[in-house]
Formats: C-alpha cells, structure tokens, sequence
C-alpha cells in the first residue's frame, strides 16, 4: 500500500455529507470523458440514492479524504442480479483529476477489497473503458488481469469505445462456500482500523531497521518484486506467475484475518522500501501436529545484509510472547543452505524431517526449531 502516513490521506466509509464532494469529483469523468458512460452527472441526491441501495446490498462505499477534502471514492456492488453471481462484486473508483497519482486510488481498492475478502466475495471485477490507459494500467498495476475485452460495446461523444473486464480472485474457487456476508458502514470502519487500511499503516513488528506490517492488494508489485524472481525463488520450485502471487497474497490476507498473523512485508526504516516478507505461519509437521513457523523471503538486493535473522528474531520473540508457544520452528528445504544458516543463527537446531510435496515436485524439508 502506498504509503499514506506523510500523505495524511484516510480511508473510511462514506456517508451522505460525503455525496456532494463525491458527485463533484465524479461529474468531470461524465462531462469530459468516456471513462464514464453516463451522459448526465448524478446531483448530491442521485449519489445519496446511489450510496442508501450499496449499503442495503451490504456493500462497502469509501472516500479516501485529506484534512476534510474527498480526493475520491470507490465502492461494490452486484455483478449480476442472479443468484450464480453471489459470490462476484463489482468495483467503480473515482479520484478527483488533481488529486490522481498520489496513492488514493491504490489506497481505497486496497481498503475495499480487503473488505470484500473479508466478506467472502471470490471475485472482484472492474469494467474499463477501453483505450483508457490511466486506468488499464491502474488495474494491472494491482494484480488484476483483462479477462475479457468486448469491442464497440458503447457509444459516447459520438464514438465507439470497448469494454474490459478486469477481474482479481480472492479466494480460491472452493467447493463449499459459504455466502458473503453483509458488511455495515461501522462494520467497515473498524474492520479498516484494526486491519490498518484507514490509511495509517502501522507496523505489527518493529525492529532497528525493518518494520513488518500486513500486505495488502496494493502490495501486489512489491510482491511480484519478489515472488516473480528465479533466484530468490529456487527453493520454491522456482519464480512465480503473476496468477500465483495473487494466490500468495491472497493466502496472506485470508491468514491475518483468520488468524491475526501470516507473512508480513518487510520494509527498510531508513528507505521505506520493501525488502520481502517475514513472518509467522502455522505449518503442519506430520506426524507432530500444527507448529508456529517462522519464514523469510527477501528480494535479491535485500538478502546478506541480516535482515532475515533480525526480523525472524522479532518474530520468535511474537511467537513467544503474544502466541504463548514455547517453541518456534522453520521448516526448510534440505537444499537451502542459506535460509538453514539463518536458523542456525536464530538458535535453532534440526529436529526432524519429512517431505513436501508441492508444484509437482518431492521437496525433502528440515524441522528446525528453537
Ligand atoms: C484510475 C484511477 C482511479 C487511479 O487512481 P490514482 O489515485 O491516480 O492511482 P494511484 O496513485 O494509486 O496509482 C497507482 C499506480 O497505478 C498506475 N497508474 C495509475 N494511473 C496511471 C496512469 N494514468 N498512467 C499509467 N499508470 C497509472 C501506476 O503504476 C501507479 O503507481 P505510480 O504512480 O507509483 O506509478 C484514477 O486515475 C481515476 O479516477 N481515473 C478516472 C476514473 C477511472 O478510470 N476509473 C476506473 C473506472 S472503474
């Protein structure tokens, strides 16, 4: 996410005061450009009438504002009216044409699609004008991926224009889902705090020169700075698609909700930038049980600088001290020689091994723990 903390731009739900700001924020896209396929801008009172029907749907309506001034908007709704579209939610996001370029867009998608995931949503899907580059690479830029493309499906300054679905999972396609749940604007508010998604990211974990804090989908370059690298990949079977890093983050997301922890981004205090993830899972040790691990994955220019062994320090310590577990295992590839040396180095020893199976392949794995 981008960092909003200087910026002092905040995230948080809409409200009916809000409809005049948002509808003079909008009212350019509609008078100006084909980005909008209305032909008459919505009043204060048509955008209050919009806002009341998303809310009784159970959707999520945000601004992101900055000392009291609305830079843009974004919000949810139904896909399809029918029931085999339960699971889909479409996203429109607005910012104020002086106000772009400065994270507020990132920043409400990453909000509202936290809170979509949290809901149970599976799908998010933004219909783009198209050519509209600014927002084609918006989306891209987030993870998303053009799924389909609908030629001369609207007509607007006397042009023809197409139509491009952009579509981002957020969960796996399981078999027994259940329905999403509604989720209130005060539902929203709170959620968005204690997730750390009102636009005051802070740090789970600090220590002298990393902060660890939750990724959100705003993440998803920084993760792909990793994730998508041979090298910093080997022990995985090597680098990932982009469709895997979405399952990544996605994995990560559904973790600190589920369990209030998961793989944290790791940035650099003196430079702000990401240097990969460290963080606590829960793994299963078969023929053991459930174990707390802690992993580390740094970007290739990060990594022999110690910055695995000091924040997986911090997280030995988070294992201890707020799980309560009196052991903290990592369990890694016999053949990753650099990542057992950082368990050495935590205090750890070999306990036990077993092997995974994983991208096809039989990946023999070492238990270390404290
Ligand atoms: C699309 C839109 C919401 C983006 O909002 P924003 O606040 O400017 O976006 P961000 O600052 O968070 O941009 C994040 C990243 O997206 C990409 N991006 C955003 N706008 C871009 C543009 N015009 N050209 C190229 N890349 C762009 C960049 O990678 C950018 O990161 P960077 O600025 O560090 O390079 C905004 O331009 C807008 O309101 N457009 C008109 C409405 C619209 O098209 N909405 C989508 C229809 S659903």
């Amino acid at each position: 996410m981008a960092d909003l903390e200087g910026s002092g731009v905040f995230i948080r739900p809409a409200r009916e005061d809000d409809c005049a700001a948002m509808a003079a924020v909008y009212a350019p896209y509609v008078l100006e450009t084909d980005v909008s396929w209305e032909s008459a801008p919505p009043d204060a009172a048509e955008m209050a009438r919009r806002l009341r029907e998303h809310a009784a749907q159970g959707f999520a309506w945000l601004v992101a504002e900055r000392r009291g001034e609305v830079l843009g908007y974004a919000y949810a709704g139904r896909f399809g009216e029918r029931p085999g579209f339960d699971w889909d939610a479409e996203l429109s996001v607005y910012v104020a044409p002086d106000s772009r370029r400065c994270g507020a867009g990132s920043a409400l998608y990453a909000a509202l699609l936290a809170c979509l995931r949290r809901q149970g949503y599976v799908n998010a899907y933004a219909l783009v004008t198209s050519p509209n580059p600014g927002s084609e690479a918006f989306h891209t830029n987030l993870g998303f991926r053009r799924a389909a493309l609908l030629p001369g499906a609207g007509r607007k300054f006397g042009r023809w224009v197409g139509l491009a679905y952009y579509h981002v999972p957020l969960a796996p396609l399981a078999d027994e889902l259940p329905r999403p749940r509604p989720m209130s604007p005060a539902d929203a508010a709170e959620y968005l705090h204690r997730r750390r998604l009102d636009g005051t990211p802070r740090a789970v974990l600090g220590t002298k020169r990393l902060e660890l804090r939750e990724m959100t989908q705003a993440d998803f370059p920084a993760l792909c700075d990793v994730l998508c690298d041979n090298a910093v990949m080997t022990a995985y079977g090597g680098a990932f698609d982009r469709a895997m890093v979405q399952d990544w983050l996605n994995r990560q997301c559904i973790r600190y909700d589920r369990d209030g922890f998961g793989l944290w981004l790791a940035v650099e205090k003196s430079t702000g930038r990401p240097a990969g993830q460290i963080g606590v899972t829960i793994q299963s040790w078969p023929g053991h049980g459930d174990v707390f691990e802690t992993g580390w994955l740094l970007s290739a220019d990060m990594q022999h600088r110690g910055f695995a062994t000091e924040g997986g320090r911090a997280c030995i310590r988070y294992i201890r001290e707020t799980l309560g577990a009196q052991h903290a295992y990592a369990i890694i590839r016999d053949t990753n020689l650099p990542s057992q040396r950082v368990a050495l180095r935590l205090g750890m020893a070999a306990r036990g091994r077993f092997t995974k199976h994983y991208r096809g392949e039989e990946m023999p794995h070492i238990v270390f723990s404290t």
